[in-house]
């Protein structure tokens, strides 16, 4: 008999993630110009970085915490949620997380049965879906509405509920699009969440990034949804604290002892240097937010501008949030993104992210990320100025 590896359906079913197979093919390629990340390059601040330094000086961080996190934490972030959130919560109703991503997938798993469906709108962040996949769910896409910058289809929602719909689960600030859903667009999304008993799992990685007047607004704010979100944020964005892997979520208070039960198995807790570090974030001074704020709001001008210069091989959305950004191929070579993108990577040395990870509509668009320098945007913009002349 064949000798082969054996793993389960639920992940045989998962395609590779076409985000790391570009970042493997653009280190093949020589002084690439990068745009396939959203990740901040920026270093952690070093206010959070001594939080941290102190905290390993005293000899806390060799244990466990509490497996929800650590209850000063958990307070700071009770604190957070009502002055920006507009949330009022209490630290029963926390679980710190490793990353939003862990959170997101704890929440997943402890609302999601095999054969539910949870509602996506498309494009999305490619990591959402396969959440539902692993949880044996079924990722049911919406697509958004394009033409009004990828806005939902609330229409297209309700059309697209059974019996089996379970969940709405979506990110805004928007990964990939940068589009910030507005307050009567979730205040419509909540409405038809009470009317069909549904969860709404949020993802506010990027909610401090918003450009041009955009407002975030967090549906769990909505008195009457008390029970019917579970809202996933990160310090990954908001303090450039990618490596240090911490996040929390919120939810109902008889919820959380639940995706506590999911938690524990991937995580048992948190990084417990990474609590203080989160703490220092949170107790420090939030000038390096608005630092973050500026430098991504400048970087999303300078990548419209030099995209202006290319309108008749790109079309876009200026993003109101996030530091990403979704333009449309109008090529005919751009309706498979995948290859437009390897050809791009190759002959031009520009690297991108094909718009079909992130959904069937994302196809002829690719993920532009502005979260560089702006020398890294001119530098990749001449080079497609060249190719494409
Ligand atoms: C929408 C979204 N959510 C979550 C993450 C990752 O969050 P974390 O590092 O907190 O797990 C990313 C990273 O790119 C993202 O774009």
């Amino acid at each position: 008999m064949k000798d082969r590896t054996r793993v389960s359906d639920r992940v045989a079913q998962i395609s590779k993630s076409a985000i790391h197979e570009m970042t493997r093919l653009s280190k093949e390629v020589d002084d690439v110009a990068f745009l396939s990340w959203a990740k901040p390059t920026s270093d952690t601040p070093q206010h959070i970085k001594d939080g941290a330094i102190a905290a390993i000086k005293k000899g806390l961080v060799g244990g466990y915490s509490e497996n929800a996190g650590l209850l000063k934490l958990r307070e700071e972030i009770v604190r957070k949620l009502k002055r920006d959130n507009n949330i009022n919560a209490n630290p029963a109703q926390i679980l710190v997380t490793v990353g939003a991503i862990e959170g997101l997938s704890a929440a997943v798993m402890a609302l999601i049965d095999p054969g539910d469906e949870v509602i996506l709108p498309s494009p999305t962040y490619s990591t959402h879906i396969r959440q539902v996949v692993i949880a044996s769910g079924k990722p049911v896409l919406v697509p958004s509405i394009e033409e009004e910058g990828f806005i939902w289809d609330i229409d297209g929602v309700k059309k697209a509920i059974t019996g089996k719909t379970r969940a709405i689960m979506y990110c805004s600030p928007s990964n990939p699009t940068g589009t910030v859903f507005d307050e009567k667009q979730l205040r419509q999304l909540a409405e038809i969440a009470l009317e069909n008993n549904l969860t709404v799992i949020t993802d506010e990685a990027y909610e401090y990034f918003v450009f041009d007047g955009h407002k975030h607004f967090s549906i769990a704010s909505i008195p009457e949804m008390r029970k019917n979100v579970v809202s996933c944020y990160t310090f990954t964005k908001t303090y450039a604290m990618t490596g240090w892997r911490i996040g929390y979520l919120h939810a109902d208070e008889e919820l959380i002892p639940q995706i506590t039960k999911a938690h524990i198995p991937f995580a048992i807790c948190a990084p417990v240097v990474s609590q203080y570090a989160a703490l220092a974030a949170l107790e420090g001074p939030q000038d390096c937010v608005v630092d973050f704020r500026d430098h991504y709001f400048s970087a999303r001008n300078v990548m419209c501008e030099r995209l202006d210069r290319l309108d008749s091989i790109f079309e876009y959305h200026k993003p109101g949030g996030s530091y990403l950004m979704f333009p449309k191929i109008l090529l005919n070579e751009g309706r498979d993104s995948a290859a437009f993108c390897k050809k791009l990577l190759r002959e031009a040395r520009v690297s991108t992210t094909p718009g079909i990870a992130f959904g069937p509509t994302g196809q002829s668009h690719l993920r532009l990320s502005f979260c560089v320098s702006d020398k890294e945007i001119h530098k990749a913009f001449d080079r497609m100025e060249s190719y494409f002349k």
